[in-house]
């Protein structure tokens, strides 16, 4: 029988021991959101991510800036928040409008403060298995698999996607935890030949409905990762009537990895602050 991952659960159990967790160490962390611009998706995710703060007594200021300003200027507002000692993490939403220098911006974040884990410090470290504050839908995913004691060593992973937000930290997860990964892409030959030989499929890719019952194996975990909107309902990458009675743990969309993504963002912030104490 197929069984749901249900992110949300989860995501809410680990939302609770973190504020038990905070309360036992007495700490009190403060993240602040940068948002360029007015993109509505944007304002939405960062809106979530400053209400999940709420719940769980974390801190959180949220700092707006005009899409006209200069890469240089938002860089003067991020110093500012690396040196203030009330903020322990700094997260910039992405995508920031295309006139500024993205990789300037991400490197511009002490990594100590880099909750988000998109540094380059901080991708080195993950990728040389060494600790690091680590990608939020990455992390969450393997937290979530984690949840479910659903083993990892020795299986055979494929990521569909290779983005430095989701599909690269996720396969040098999986590689510290001793999977055989597989990373596809828009060039990849053959997809449905290589996703077939997954015990757990992710897919990262941002098409509704790309992930089809023929690309899956019996008895695989399907992770789905996308976010997509069809005649105004959210949906994942994967057409998930067709795909569920062949899995044996799947994530639904919504309330797989997004909520994940979230929780894991509050404990990287506690992990920031932590280390800086
Ligand atoms: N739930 C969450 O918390 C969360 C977090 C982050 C992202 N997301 C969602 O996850 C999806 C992916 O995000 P992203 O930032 O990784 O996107 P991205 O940067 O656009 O990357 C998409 C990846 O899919 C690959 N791809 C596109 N068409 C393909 C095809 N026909 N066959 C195989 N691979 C193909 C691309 O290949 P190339 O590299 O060759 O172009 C690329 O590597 C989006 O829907 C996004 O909204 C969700």
């Amino acid at each position: 029988m197929t069984m749901i991952l249900d992110g949300r659960a989860v995501s809410e159990r680990r939302l609770a021991l973190l504020k038990e967790k905070m309360a036992a160490q007495g700490v009190s962390p403060g993240l602040a959101t940068v948002i360029v611009g007015d993109d509505p998706a944007s304002r939405t995710y960062v809106r979530m991510k400053h209400q999940a703060c709420e719940k769980v007594g974390i801190r959180s200021a949220g700092i707006e800036i005009p899409a006209d300003r200069t890469t240089e200027e938002i860089i003067d507002e991020i110093r500012r928040l690396n040196s203030d000692p009330r903020i322990d993490g700094i997260l910039v939403q992405l995508p920031l409008p295309r006139s500024i220098n993205t990789p300037s911006v991400i490197e511009s974040v002490l990594p100590s403060k880099d909750v988000d884990g998109f540094h380059p410090c901080n991708l080195g470290r993950l990728f040389s298995g060494m600790a690091a504050l680590t990608p939020c839908t990455p992390l969450g995913i393997i937290n979530l698999l984690g949840e479910y004691a659903i083993p990892l060593e020795g299986q055979n992973v494929v990521i569909i996607g290779r983005s430095v937000d989701v599909g690269r930290p996720l396969a040098a997860l999986f590689m510290n935890r001793d999977a055989t990964v597989t990373v596809c892409h828009s060039r990849t030959k053959a997809l449905a030949v290589t996703t077939k030989s997954a015990d757990i499929l992710v897919s990262a890719v941002g098409r509704a409905g790309f992930v089809t019952k023929e690309m899956v194996r019996d008895g695989a975990v399907v992770i789905d990762v996308g976010i997509n909107y069809v005649n105004g309902n959210l949906c994942g990458d994967v057409d998930f009537p067709g795909v569920r009675d062949k899995a044996s743990f799947i994530t639904p969309v919504p309330g797989g990895v997004g909520p994940m993504t979230i929780a894991t963002l509050m404990e990287n912030t506690l992990r920031a602050a932590v280390k800086e104490q």
